[in-house]
């Protein structure tokens, strides 16, 4: 598919790592409607595509993605807002079966600090800057930057980015909990491609369980998701993966998965 707002390539020795590139440099990677439009095709093909293991969204060095597009949404209505559903396509993300890896340099602010929070795991290079500045444009976050950022770094430092409008550092996202690791900027997409291979080597079929599982945690109570969690987990007696998983182990192999 020919694109205009991304740019798509597989990578890694099998290539089953999609990586996905937002490429809007003029606008920072603003996020516009075609450009999320473009991320859930893309995202509709990966999900498909059995030799798929993981996909890496990542931006340019300078931007991530600078947020939504505010010249396209400046003339918006309430009423417009409704009736247009603005921000429909930007579910996409975080419904996806697969897993995600968020290869963050430069500014991921607003919808992009959003985007990166709707991926499964953040890696940010050690230039990345995080931060929810839609107070001062007179809005709020609109895509889980009030929500998935508050149970991910706590009510105080989400307020205080919420309110302030204030961004932090790769270093401190990394304290908080926001991303898993920091490093190079220059060495950060390679790294998120190997994060992809490893998790590549395992049975995607019971990655996607384990990732609905682990993202239920975020879903429901605790008790209804230690349930959750419970039958997933009896579930996987039930596929050939378990068996061959567990079977190498015991004859001192490595597992041969086949996602059945
Ligand atoms: C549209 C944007 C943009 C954005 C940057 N640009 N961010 N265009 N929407 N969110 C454009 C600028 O207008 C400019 O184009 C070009 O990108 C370069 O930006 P500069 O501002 O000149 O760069 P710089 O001085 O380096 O400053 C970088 C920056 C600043 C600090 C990131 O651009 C900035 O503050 N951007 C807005 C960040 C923001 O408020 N994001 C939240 C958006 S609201 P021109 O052609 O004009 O020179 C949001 C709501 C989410 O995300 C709701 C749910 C999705």
């Amino acid at each position: 598919t020919n694109f205009e707002f991304i740019k798509t390539e597989l990578a890694g020795e099998k290539k089953n790592v999609a990586v996905i590139t937002l490429n809007r440099p003029k606008a920072l990677n603003a996020l516009c409607n075609g450009l999320m439009k473009e991320l859930s095709t893309s995202l509709d093909q990966y999900e498909k595509d059995n030799s798929i293991a993981a996909i890496v969204i990542t931006g340019s060095e300078k931007a991530f993605a600078a947020g939504a597009d505010i010249k396209e949404m400046q003339p918006n209505t309430y009423s417009k807002c409704i009736m247009g559903n603005f921000l429909n396509d930007w579910t996409r993300v975080a419904k996806c079966q697969k897993p995600i890896i968020a290869a963050v340099n430069g500014y991921a602010l607003g919808g992009g600090c959003e985007l990166a929070m709707m991926c499964d795991i953040i890696y940010a290079g050690d230039k990345a800057k995080f931060g929810q500045p839609e107070i001062a444009l007179g809005t709020i976050p609109g895509a889980g930057g009030t929500q998935r950022l508050t149970r991910v770094v706590g009510k105080s430092k989400a307020m205080e980015m919420c309110l302030t409008g204030n961004m932090i550092s790769a270093a401190e996202a990394e304290k908080t909990g926001l991303v898993s690791k920091v490093v190079p900027a220059d060495q950060l997409v390679a790294e998120a491609v190997k994060l992809g291979e490893k998790i590549g080597t395992h049975s995607q079929l019971i990655v996607q369980l384990c990732k609905e599982a682990v993202n239920t945690a975020y879903e429901t109570t605790l008790q209804e998701g230690l349930k959750f969690e419970r039958r997933t987990f009896h579930a996987t007696f039930s596929t050939e993966d378990r068996k061959e998983g567990m079977t190498a182990f015991v004859e001192k192999r490595p597992a041969k998965f086949n996602n059945n």
